[in-house]
């Protein structure tokens, strides 16, 4: 009953596409080498668990700077202004403030002067759960041109002397429109979950209404990101492939007729699990996390434009993006190009 209820069927009354990508990581790169110099860690240990060789971090620039020039590159991709744009959706853990949101404020920066504009915040799912909010927006004829951005500087929500989670995460946006379509709809399936009896596994538990900030949780060190990695690992292991195999059924496709699957980059292990346990080459998975390290809810969206940039991900491949995070939550979105 519950996955009837938040599953988005192939019928829209107004199709759906794909109208441009783009993306924005700051300029600043820290390696695994300098990370060697901070905790007790090493490249090897890094590169063998995760994939990950380095990451970007923001020297100062807001959550909201990120997406507002990711946001900008996806318009420009997609040849519309910013006032063509009715709707913002961004994708964040990491807002600039608690509130107002990061939405709001790219409205402002990037001038999209009939734009509403929301946050959603899913964990790294945040992507796929705005993706397929602008997707029913459009398809229901409530929305015709859909900003959708996932951008996170999550390098400030780390405890840096915890090896354990400041390894894994890097700074960085990435963005889609997606519109109203002439023909063919682009959007083939898209269902959304969450297990929010799994909250404890990924959590920043201090600052808001349940601990708010006070001597007591700077000191106890509740500012920062806690993670059950291993759980976190056996969790998606288990979940996801069945998960994607029975998508993509509803998308009318077999799993071997997706040309290029594109996960949360959280760690290639993951990655290469879930397409092994579907008996799927891992060549068909787009991978950047080694440059970009987890960037959360917007790590998604980086893939899928540097697989498009690159030329590798083409008009009328079948594309699967998927992401799980903090909640526990998961989803995914079957996409013709
Ligand atoms: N350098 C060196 N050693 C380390 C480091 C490090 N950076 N981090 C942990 N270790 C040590 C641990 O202390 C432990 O030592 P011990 O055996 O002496 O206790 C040992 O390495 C093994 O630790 P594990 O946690 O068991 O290592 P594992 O192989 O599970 O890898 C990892 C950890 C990479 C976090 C893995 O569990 C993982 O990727 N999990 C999924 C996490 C994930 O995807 N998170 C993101 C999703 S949600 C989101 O994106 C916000």
């Amino acid at each position: 009953m519950r996955r009837e209820a938040c599953r988005l069927g192939i019928d829209f009354r107004i199709p759906v596409v794909l109208k441009g990508t783009g993306m924005y990581v700051p300029e600043k790169v820290l390696t695994n080498d300098d990370l060697e110099k901070m905790v007790e860690t090493s490249d090897e240990w890094i590169t063998s668990r995760t994939g990950i060789h380095e990451r970007h971090i923001s020297d100062g620039e807001l959550t909201s700077e990120l997406a507002a020039k990711a946001g900008r590159a996806a318009l420009e991709s997609a040849g519309l202004q910013a006032q063509d744009v009715d709707m913002i959706i961004v994708g964040t853990n990491t807002p600039d403030t608690i509130f107002p949101g990061v939405g709001p404020k790219v409205q402002y920066l990037i001038g999209a002067g009939n734009a509403g504009a929301f946050d959603v915040q899913a964990g790294c799912t945040g992507c796929i759960y705005a993706l397929t909010t602008a997707a029913a927006g459009i398809g229901s004829g409530l929305w015709k041109n859909v900003l959708v951005i996932g951008a996170e500087v999550l390098s400030r929500f780390l405890d840096w002397s915890d090896r354990n989670t400041c390894v894994l995460f890097g700074d960085g946006a990435g963005a889609a429109v997606l519109g109203a379509g002439e023909a063919e709809n682009s959007v083939l399936a898209a269902e959304l979950h969450a297990e929010g009896e799994k909250s404890d596994f990924i959590i920043f538990p201090g600052g808001a209404v349940e601990k708010p900030a006070t001597h007591e949780t700077v000191d106890a060190g509740e500012h920062s990101i806690k993670m059950k990695g291993n759980d976190v690992f056996k969790y998606v292991n288990t979940v996801l492939p069945p998960f994607l195999k029975r998508l993509c059924s509803d998308a009318g496709l077999e799993p071997g007729d997706v040309d290029w699957w594109i996960f949360h980059q959280a760690n290639v292990r993951i990655i290469d699990g879930v397409l092994k346990r579907m008996k799927l080459d891992p060549d068909r998975s787009i991978v950047n996390l080694d440059r970009y390290g987890n960037t959360s809810a917007a790590s998604v969206f980086l893939a899928l434009h540097e697989g498009i940039d690159k030329g590798l991900v083409k008009k009328g491949d079948n594309v699967v993006l998927t992401s799980f995070g903090s909640g526990m939550t998961y989803g995914a979105i079957v996409l013709r190009i």
